[in-house]
Order: structure tokens, then sequence, then C-alpha cells
């Protein structure tokens, strides 16, 4: 795999803990590896220490063989927004497409942040977080530190475009989000429901994300 798209979140630690491990016995090696995020939140720098740039710096990149210009990541600081979401579909399509795009799942089925009612062949674009997101990331910013209410994310139509797509959720307050997505109908309320229409998605929950 050569092109990965990546989330964060606290799904994708445990896997990352785990990547970082297989570099070290020998095993992985991201030297030829190339990855975009998901997202991003407007308004934070790449350095701030709850921009999505700086969590996958701690809990991935700076502990893999992975070439710094290989990274690619949408910025929460970009001079012009239009400009920004096309300069990263463009850089996505110069690399020939993503081989692997791994996701979490939001409470309310989002996927990147992609929030319910978001167009099913959005490209990457502008996102307001929902209230539910916002309280859900809370936890990662100090007390009395907002929470951006606005990113920058890969659309549901730049993510159906990846050729294999890998996503994780565990826990009880994922069960609604994950019915949902494998047995509601393909629905703008539950973006995730999109990957019903993509012909190679594995998902691995836990019984508690299965439970519904
Ligand atoms: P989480 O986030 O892994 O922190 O639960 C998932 C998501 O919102 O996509």
């Amino acid at each position: 795999c050569r092109v990965l798209g990546l989330p964060t979140g606290s799904t994708p630690v445990a896997l990352y803990k785990e990547a970082i491990a297989g570099v070290r016995r020998g095993e992985l090696d991201f030297s030829a590896v190339h990855t975009f995020n998901l997202d991003e939140y407007l308004g934070l720098p790449p350095e701030h220490p709850q921009s999505y740039r700086r969590f996958m710096a701690e809990n991935l990149f700076n502990h893999v063989n992975i070439k710094a210009e290989n990274i690619d990541f949408l910025s929460g600081l970009p001079a012009g927004i239009a400009a920004e979401c096309a300069r990263y579909e463009k850089a996505i399509q110069a690399l020939g497409g993503i081989d692997l795009q791994i996701l979490g799942i939001g409470r309310d089925g989002h996927i990147g942040f992609n929030e319910p009612g978001t167009s099913l062949a959005s490209r990457t674009h502008e996102a307001t977080l929902t209230q539910e997101t916002i309280a859900d990331n809370q936890r990662f910013f100090g007390a009395g530190e907002e929470v951006p209410r606005w990113s920058l994310t890969m659309g549901v139509g730049t993510i159906l475009d990846a050729r294999e797509i890998l996503l994780l959720a565990t826990g009880a307050s994922k069960a609604e989000a994950v019915a949902a997505m494998i047995e509601g109908p393909v629905s703008s309320l539950c973006t995730a429901s999109a990957l019903q229409l993509h012909a190679k998605v594995t998902i691995i929950i836990d019984a508690a994300a299965a439970a519904r």
C-alpha cells in the first residue's frame, strides 16, 4: 500500500501504536508511503496542541520512517479555502489516488467531518461541526478552550474514490451509528452509509459497537 488516507480520534490510536511497533520490529516500512489525512480544524496552526497535524505527529509520524515531504495535510490556516480544497484533491490525484483509506465514525454517523446532511458526492470542502461533534471533541481541549466550529475535510465522494476502505469503531456510543451505516438506508443523514456503495470496505467493530 503506497498512498494512505488517515483519520484522527481515539479509535485509531491503538492501530498507530501497532504500526509503530511494526516498524520497530522491522516488519513495516513507511519510507515509500504517502499520507493524506481526512481533515483539519480551521483556525489552528499545525503546531497547535489540538491540531490534527500535531496529533498525527505525536501518535504516528514522529515514530515511523515516513518522509516529511510525503505527508500531506489540509491547512488549518489556508490563504484561500476553495484553493486549499482544490489543491488537496489535485495532490491526491497526482499520486494516483488513495490505496487504503482508514476511517473512524462519529456518533452522528459522520466520516471525516462530513456531518449529517452533507452531499454523498461532496469533494474536499469546508464543514461546520455539529454541536454533538463539538461536545465529543471537547475532551481533547482544555477547560475553557473552545473546539473550533469549522474544519476542512475530504468529502464523502473523495473518500469513496479510495481503492479500499477500512473503518474502525469501538464502544456502545457508536452502536447506533454502526447500525445505520451497515443496515440503514443510504442517506446523507448518516454519511457513513455511503460506504454501502463501495466495493471494497472492511469494518472492524467490537461487541459493544455491534450491539444494535
Ligand atoms: P473517535 O472519533 O475515534 O475519537 O471516536 C471518531 C470520529 O469522530 O470520526
